[in-house]
C-alpha cells in the first residue's frame, strides 16, 4: 500500500527548539521519509516562507505548497495528514480534514485540543467518518517505557497500586505525555475522580496556550489504582516536587522508577526495587526517555494499523483519557473540590479562570 502524505503547520527552525516553536513537522516528515509506504507530497502553513523552506528541505513540488490548508485538501487529496500546528487550532483543522472526506488518517501533535469540548468533538467526528485519528504521545515508544511496562506485566513488582509523575510546569503541555504514560501503565483504564490544585502567578504560555506554574493532582482509576502528579519549573527535581521522578510505579511487591532524579545525576533511566531487597537494580534499556526516533516508531505503528484496521494505541480514545485528567485537574482547582469522572465540561478551566479575572498571572509587560 502507498500513502500520499501532507503536513499542515511546518514551523521554522528545527535546530533551535523552544516553547515558541519546535518545528515538529520536520520530525514527522523525517519519519515519513523513513517509511517506504509513505510519500510526503504536500505542505501548508499560514506563513508562506515556512512552508517554502520545508518544501525545499523535503523535496516537495512547488505546486503542492499552500498557504491555506483547505486548498491543499481540495487539490492534493492526501491519504494521511500530519498536523503540527499550535494546540488552539488542532480541533478546527483536524475536523476540517475529517469532514473533507478525502483523508484516511490524521496524526496530530499533542495536546489534543485547548478545550475539552474540542477534544471530544475531534474524537467523535473521526469515529463517525471512519478516519484514523492519532496523537503524538511518542514517549510510549521509548524502550525504557516498554521495558518498564514489561516488568510490570510480568509481576516484577506485584500488583500495581499507584503511579506517580513529575512534569515540567504545564500539565497541559508536557503533562499530556505524563498522564498518557500513566494510562498506558494502567492498561488504559479510565479515571474515576481527580483532586487538583494549581499555582498560576506568572504567565506561562507554551505553544500559544496557558499552562500553570505548579500543580499537584491526586486521582484514582476505575480499577482502584491511584495516581499522584506534580508539575513545576524544576522538572520535578526541585524541593517542591513530592515525586522527583519522571514516573514511579508502586506495586504490592516493589517499585519501578523511570527517570529518577534528586539524589545524583548518575542514576539509570530505569531501575527496580523488589520486595525484600533494599537495593535498587538498574535495568538496561536501549534508549532514554527523550528521542525524536520515537516519532518514527509512532508513525510506523499508525501506518501499520491503517493497513490492518486495528485501533492504534495513540488513537483518540486513549488520548481523550489523558486529556480528561488534564482538564479535570484544572476543573478541580476551579471548583475547589474533587471532580468525579467522566468530566462534564466543554471549556478550558485554566483559560476560563484567566479570562474571568479569577487568575491574574503577571506578564513581562507588568514589570
Ligand atoms: N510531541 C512532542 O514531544 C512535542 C514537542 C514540542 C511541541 N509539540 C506540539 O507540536 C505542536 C506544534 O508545535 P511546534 O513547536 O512544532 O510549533 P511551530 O511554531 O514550530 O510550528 C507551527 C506552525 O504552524 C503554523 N500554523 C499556525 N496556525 C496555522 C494554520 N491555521 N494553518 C496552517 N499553519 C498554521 C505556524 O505558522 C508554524 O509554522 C504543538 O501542539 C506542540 O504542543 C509536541
Amino acid at each position: 500500500m502507498s500513502y500520499r502524505v501532507a503536513v499542515i503547520g511546518t514551523g521554522t527552525e528545527p535546530d533551535d527548539p523552544d516553547e515558541d516553536g519546535y518545528a515538529m513537522a520536520y520530525h514527522h516528515a523525517t519519519a515519513y521519509e523513513n517509511h517506504a509506504e509513505c510519500d510526503l507530497v504536500a505542505c501548508a502553513d499560514i506563513v508562506p516562507e515556512n512552508a517554502e523552506t520545508f518544501a525545499r528541505v523535503f523535496d516537495i513540488d512547488d505546486g503542492n505548497v499552500f498557504e491555506a490548508y483547505g486548498k491543499l485538501l481540495e487539490t492534493v487529496k492526501p491519504d494521511i495528514v500530519s498536523l503540527c500546528v499550535p494546540p488552539a487550532v488542532h480541533d478546527t483543522i483536524a475536523i476540517d480534514c475529517i469532514r473533507s472526506g478525502v483523508v484516511e488518517a490524521i496524526h496530530c501533535e499533542k495536546p489534543m485540543a485547548d478545550s475539552y469540548g474540542g477534544a471530544h468533538l475531534m474524537a467523535q467526528e473521526a469515529s463517525r467518518h471512519g478516519v484514523q485519528l492519532t496523537f503524538n504521545h511518542q514517549r510510549r515508544f521509548s524502550d525504557a517505557v516498554r521495558t518498564a511496562k514489561g516488568l510490570l506485566d510480568e509481576g516484577a513488582i506485584g500488583d500495581l497500586d499507584r503511579i506517580e509523575f513529575a512534569s515540567p510546569a504545564g500539565i497541559f503541555d508536557y503533562g499530556s505525555h505524563s498522564f498518557d504514560l500513566c494510562n498506558y501503565f494502567n492498561d488504559e483504564i479510565p479515571g474515576d475522580w481527580a483532586l487538583g490544585q494549581i499555582e498560576y502567578g506568572e504567565e506561562n504560555i507554551l505553544f500559544g496556550s496557558h499552562n500553570e506554574n505548579q500543580a499537584v493532582v491526586l486521582w484514582e482509576y476505575e480499577n482502584g489504582v491511584s495516581g499522584l502528579g506534580t508539575s513545576d519549573s524544576t522538572d520535578g527535581r526541585g524541593p517542591t516536587s513530592a515525586v522527583s521522578c519522571h514516573h514511579r510505579l508502586i506495586g504490592t511487591r516493589g517499585t519501578i522508577e523511570l527517570g529518577p532524579s534528586g539524589e545524583n545525576e548518575a542514576l539509570p533511566t530505569l531501575r527496580i526495587r523488589r520486595a525484600g531487597n533494599e537495593e535498587w537494580e538498574a535495568v538496561e534499556t536501549d534508549d532514554g526517555l527523550h528521542s525524536w526516533e520515537f516519532i518514527d516508531r509512532a508513525i510506523a505503528e499508525n501506518v501499520r494499523c491503517l493497513e490492518t484496521g486495528e485501533e492504534p494505541e495513540l488513537g483518540a480514545e486513549n488520548a481523550l483519557n489523558a486529556t480528561e485528567l488534564i482538564f479535570a485537574t484544572w476543573e478541580s482547582a476551579r471548583r475547589r473540590g474533587r471532580v468525579d469522572l467522566p468530566l462534564k465540561i466543554d471549556d478550558n478551566p485554566l483559560e476560563a479562570m484567566v479570562k474571568s479575572g479569577e487568575l491574574t498571572p503577571s506578564t513581562t509587560e507588568d514589570e
